[in-house]
């Protein structure tokens, strides 16, 4: 793995656990925060913040007792924030198997001493990975950013419905 990076690696337990008797989802979201926490502040040194969560689909249940992994990497920087991909995957160490739970994108921001938002270096990787990497980040930033923009304008065409139908 190129770029700045985390690996961090959990032990699930029975304290895990949700009502149903599998790894907590709120419980695996934690971990991958703290993880693209980790990969975010190597790239820019300073106090980070979770603006936004993209791509969150559990694939499968984790069982308690599997071994959690999440891998972390910065794969594009901006002007104050930059985004982070998390692969994460459930290992079965007696069976030797390894899952695939879920991959996710976290827009962390860079944030200064006075909590306002600061600058982040540029991402100096290069090779064709890196650079497939940074594109399809612009791609993911482009539609988050273009989202909401996109809610409003269907929910006015909604509400100009509605409107026509209630007129007799
Ligand atoms: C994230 C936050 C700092 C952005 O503040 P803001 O006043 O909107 O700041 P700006 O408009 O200058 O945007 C800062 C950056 O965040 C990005 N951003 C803001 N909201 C975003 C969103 N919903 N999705 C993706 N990126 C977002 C902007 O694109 C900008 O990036 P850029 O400078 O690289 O272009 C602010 O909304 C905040 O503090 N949110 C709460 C964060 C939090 O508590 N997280 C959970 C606990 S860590």
């Amino acid at each position: 793995m190129s770029g700045p990076h985390a690996e961090l690696t959990y032990r699930t337990s029975v304290r895990d656990a949700n009502a149903a008797g599998d790894v907590h989802g709120g419980w695996i979201l934690k971990l991958l925060d703290d993880a693209a926490v980790i990969a975010a502040t190597r790239h820019c040194r300073t106090r980070v913040v979770t603006a936004a969560v993209d791509g969150v689909r559990f694939r499968q249940p984790v069982n308690v007792g599997d071994i959690l992994s999440f891998r972390a990497s910065v794969n594009a920087a901006w002007r104050t924030s930059m985004e982070v991909g998390v692969r994460v995957e459930a290992e079965n160490t007696i069976a030797d198997t390894t899952t695939h739970v879920l991959t996710a994108y976290l827009t962390m921001v860079a944030l200064d001493g006075e909590g306002s938002t600061t600058k982040v270096p540029e991402l100096e990787i290069d090779g064709p990975d890196a650079s497939r990497r940074r594109q399809e980040a612009q791609l993911r930033r482009d539609i988050r950013l273009a989202a909401p923009e996109n809610l409003h304008q269907l929910h006015a065409a909604l509400r100009a419905d509605t409107a026509r139908e209630l007129v007799p």
